[in-house]
């Protein structure tokens, strides 16, 4: 039952989402069945977007792990507007669906719709990227991969292509970030900086870095203006692989050589990436693995009986150089 001031604050966040829906991309396919028999799930997924390849595998992923576990599955893309989504999920509690899911588009700024969730005893569970919150039982799981880590295994691989070149002096590098305010985007950031502090502090420098919004369009855009301000920048890490192909584009623009000229290291494990580094250039590529919709799907069933699941629960992700590329290219599952 509601209190009358979450009652007054449901209503509002009702009244909010209708407003809002234009603005977000809803596609409320219904994957399931609820009609007769047995009651199925009906799991509410608020997702962040279309900005990445890795984003378009996501959501495939999800999509089709909730048709084969036989859900009703409620999607919204929030098109990366916080709004959008905080607006999705106050829908998804007034159509009191059993679980909501989302992969927030930044870390901060959860905790009222959040409450309103918790009020109306529906359980969160976060996919993807993680949330500050002040109180740890707003949701119940976090389902994805450790970005500190990635961070870190970009620097360590970016040791490696760099000695695999040769490349004498000081390490210039160029760092292209994911959406400002991103879990992502914060913690790949701290991971790379990390290992950067602690191994190379002598001979690396980080000269430029700007967020690209994890988009190919941002990639190509930023680097051209690093290049215009910083001529000698010999490294880019890219927080993803779109923005390190959009880069890719201004690099040649410029007369120089991806892969050469400059070294790359990014992180995804994309089709497209593969593509790239098949073709020489990008030197080494982080995976993260956006295939989390059966996994995602046994938690939801989980979560929705009242089993204990555990507070995180990790992908397992792999790293590639430019010499594993051809070989890898064929097993590419998105
Ligand atoms: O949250 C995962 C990140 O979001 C992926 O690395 C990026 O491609 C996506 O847009």
């Amino acid at each position: 039952m509601l209190s009358r001031r979450n009652f007054l604050t449901a209503a509002v966040g009702v009244a909010a989402a209708g407003g809002l829906a234009a603005c977000a991309k809803k596609d409320d396919s219904s994957s399931g069945s609820s009609s007769g028999g047995s009651k199925t799930i009906t799991l509410g997924f608020s997702q962040v977007g279309a900005e990445s390849g890795w984003r378009s595998a996501n959501t495939t992923s999800v999509k089709d792990a909730a048709k084969e576990a036989g859900y009703t599955l409620k999607f919204s893309d929030a098109q990366q507007k916080q709004e959008n989504q905080i607006s999705a999920i106050r829908s998804y509690i007034a159509q009191k669906v059993d679980v909501i899911a989302f992969s927030p588009v930044v870390v901060t700024g959860w905790d009222a719709v959040l409450k309103e969730a918790k009020a109306a005893k529906i359980p969160v569970v976060l996919t993807d990227r993680s949330v500050e919150t002040s109180d740890d039982s707003l949701y119940v799981t976090l389902v994805g991969s450790d970005f500190t880590d990635e961070g870190r295994r970009a620097a360590k691989m970016l040791a490696t292509v760099v000695e695999k070149a040769g490349l004498k002096g000081t390490v210039k590098i160029a760092q292209l970030e994911g959406t400002t305010g991103a879990a992502p985007a914060i913690e790949r950031a701290k991971g790379f900086k990390e290992v950067m502090d602690a191994d190379h502090a002598d001979d690396w420098k980080i000269v430029v870095s700007q967020t690209g919004d994890f988009t190919r369009a941002g990639g190509k855009q930023v680097m051209a203006a690093f290049l215009q301000s910083n001529p000698d920048i010999n490294v880019l890490f890219a927080h993803n692989d779109d923005m390190a192909i959009g880069a890719i584009q201004s690099i040649e623009a410029a007369g120089k050589k991806p892969g050469k000229d400059i070294l790359i290291v990014s992180i995804d494990g994309v089709k497209d990436g593969f593509v790239a580094m098949s073709e020489g250039k990008i030197n080494g590529i982080v995976e993260c693995n956006p295939l989390l919709g059966p996994q995602l799907m046994d938690v939801v069933k989980k979560v929705h009986e009242g089993e204990t699941v555990e507070r995180w629960i990790k992908t397992k992700e792999g790293d590639y150089l430019q010499d594993q590329a051809k070989a890898e290219l064929p097993n590419r599952k998105y």
